[in-house]
């Protein structure tokens, strides 16, 4: 935070915790400040505040201490704030950040990433009488800073040129920020691998106005003015960082009505989607354009195989929209989870596609596939939720989904407009195809609506928060389909797993004899899918094998099934879409049921226990 006006340390505290609590759900376990410290010349000390727990833990802390003067002013200040997210050590707050060089917090750093040689540097600075306080990697970043400028020989040397100095002793992904005692009023900023990202949601309020860092940029902020230099400048690089505007509104943000973020975005899927297909689907002439692949569709109609990657949620859009876009490009669609294509060293081809889907954009995992195609020579493609993010800015071209900011951990609406989004991407391939029009015709039929199906899902709130009552105090809960509504099965799986701590299971009903049937009794809650298509037959035997066995399903099946229903314990009448599209509605009663669940529990919503909203590590 750097002021060119006088304004209270009350004012700074207040803006860094906010700024801190609209980025919480990145991670969560524990919150630390670094601001210029009391006296006249404030500058010449830094002072340091840290606890566990969620922000508000801190906030309260800094409140209670007398020793702080809140109502100084100061001209010129730059504090620096963090949420962590527990990598390297426990939460407590020696292991949070903003880390320091010793005792007199000389040199303060907060990191996101990973230091991979952190164990040498410790030993090293270790050999050379530094005292370690903390389990984290992160830590011998302000070490190695106060050794270098302790060891700089009568030479002047800037923050910047020192920071480089560090940087270069560093191995691994990192976003950094430093602040020094011996460099009052400047702070230096710098990426290598990590993206600085999110930062949207906790400026909004002050700017709109952004610049992103590239790898290798070191930014300087002193006396109020921002200088951003590389560190390697290739031949015939722009040096020119371009200040872009941030298009988000504050309101979209915050809770409004809603008990958790998780609800208020469930509930506005019926606008989310539309904002996904806004502009892009012609319905007078049925034709689909994604403008960020028109440039490269010709290669992508070209290519050998469809590859979509990515993970949790992310994963799941790819499951579930697999089988349309095998049935509409007729060519083989792999569907892989980031980690496990990684660890196989899975053939990639430069006549492959590879489509990498991030609500976030940042997730390592995935931006490592991304790497590993690339490097390989496939076209990549990004889906992503987030204009600027890594993900998106390393890929080829992409789709943004255009869901709006997501805050609650567990994806929700995010999920709906992936769906979305991979849909209208086979529909704009087969264009071309006559044998297909008749298929892409009720497809984009049943898109248009999707708005109204949604709401009239959204519409059962109350009767599904009746089944949680009944479930709550149960510790699994299997979700079992096929077909088309398996991936929904395996997210709301997830989504009860992620804020309910319950166990579950999603489990494909074709392997219900193989092997889950064993589970079954009639104290197991079995949740089932069965949707009027092509395998209703085959979930209409799962469900009579279940029945065999005493199980009591609660079934999501279409209205008026008399036959389905008097086998169920209860049902959820669900309205009948597209069979390619009924996934879109199935998913919304299991991301119900999942927050009711996690409230009757007392579980907190959007913060569920050692989960992060954006996994930044591999
Ligand atoms: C984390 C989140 C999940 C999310 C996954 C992928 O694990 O907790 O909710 O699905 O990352 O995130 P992405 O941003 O790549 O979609």
């Amino acid at each position: 935070l750097n002021y060119r006006v006088p304004r209270t340390r009350r004012d700074i505290f207040q803006t860094l915790i906010k700024g801190l609590q609209r980025l919480e759900y990145r991670g969560y376990d524990s919150a630390g400040v670094a601001v210029d410290g009391s006296g006249k010349d404030h500058a010449a000390s830094i002072s340091l505040y840290k606890k566990t727990g969620k922000v508000k833990a801190l906030d309260e802390e800094i409140y209670k201490n007398n020793a702080i003067d809140f109502e100084a002013e100061l001209d010129t200040h730059f504090g620096i704030a963090h949420t962590r997210w527990a990598t390297h050590g426990e939460p407590s707050p020696v292991n949070s950040h903003p880390h320091r060089s010793d005792k007199n917090n000389e040199f303060v750093v907060i990191h996101n990433g990973i230091i991979t040689n952190y164990k040498e540097l410790r030993k090293y600075l270790v050999s050379k009488g530094y005292e370690f306080e903390s389990e984290t990697d992160t830590e011998v970043i302000p070490k190695l800073i106060k050794y270098l400028y302790d060891n700089r020989e009568n030479e002047y040397v800037s923050f910047s040129t020192l920071v480089e100095r560090v940087i270069k002793q560093l191995e691994g992904a990192f976003a950094l920020v430093f602040k020094s005692i011996h460099f009052p009023g400047e702070a230096v900023a710098t990426r290598s691998v990590r993206a600085m990202v999110s930062l949207k949601l906790a400026i909004i309020e002050h700017t709109n106005k952004v610049i992103y860092l590239e790898d290798d940029d070191v930014a300087v902020v002193m006396e109020g003015k921002l200088y951003v230099h590389r560190i390697k400048r290739k031949a015939g690089e722009d040096p020119v960082r371009v200040i872009q505007t941030l298009q988000m509104e504050l309101q979209q943000i915050m809770k409004g009505n809603f008990k958790a973020f998780m609800q208020k975005e469930i509930f506005e899927q019926p606008e989310s989607v539309v904002n996904t297909m806004r502009g892009r689907i012609c319905f007078d002439s049925n034709t689909v354009i994604l403008g960020g692949l028109s440039d490269h569709l010709k290669e992508i109609k070209r290519c050998r195989r469809l590859i979509l990657i990515g993970c949790g949620t992310s994963y799941h859009a790819g499951v579930a929209t697999r089988q349309i876009l095998e049935e509409l490009t007729e060519l083989p669609v792999m569907v892989e989870l980031a980690s496990d294509f990684l660890d196989r060293i899975t053939p990639v081809f430069r006549d492959d596609v590879c489509f990498f889907i991030s609500q976030s954009g940042e997730t390592a995992d995935t931006l490592m596939a991304l790497r590993y195609c690339k490097q390989r020579g496939a076209l990549t493609v990004g889906v992503t939720n987030t204009v600027g993010s890594s993900i998106c800015r390393e890929t080829d071209c992409g789709v943004h989904i255009n869901a709006g900011p997501e805050v609650g951990v567990a994806s929700t609406k995010a999920y709906t407009s992936q769906f979305v989004s991979l849909i209208m991407f086979a529909l704009m391939m087969s264009e071309d195809r006559l044998s297909m029009q008749q298929r892409r015709l009720e497809i984009i039929n049943g898109l248009k609506k999707l708005p109204e199906l949604i709401k009239e899902v959204l519409a059962l709130d109350d009767q599904i928060k009746s089944i949680a009552d009944e479930l709550y105090h149960q510790r699994s809960l299997l979700v079992m389909g096929r077909g088309y509504n398996y991936a929904t099965c395996l997210e709301g799986a997830l989504k009860i797993k992620e804020i309910t701590y319950m166990h579950s299971e999603g489990i494909m009903a074709g392997e219900l004899k193989h092997g889950p049937l064993a589970l079954i009794d009639k104290h197991m809650p079995v949740i089932m899918i069965i949707m009027r298509d092509a395998c209703y037959k085959k979930c209409h035997n799962a469900l009579q094998q279940i029945t065999a066995r005493q199980g009591r399903p609660i079934i999501l099946c279409c209205q008026d099934d008399p036959e389905i229903s008097k086998m169920a314990y209860k049902t959820i009448e669900l309205p009948q879409t597209v069979d390619c599209l009924q996934g879109i509605l199935s998913v919304i009663p299991l991301q119900l049921i999942s927050f009711h669940l996690a409230v009757l529990r007392g579980y907190d919503v959007d913060y569920p226990r050692n989960l992060a909203k954006s996994v930044t590590v591999e």
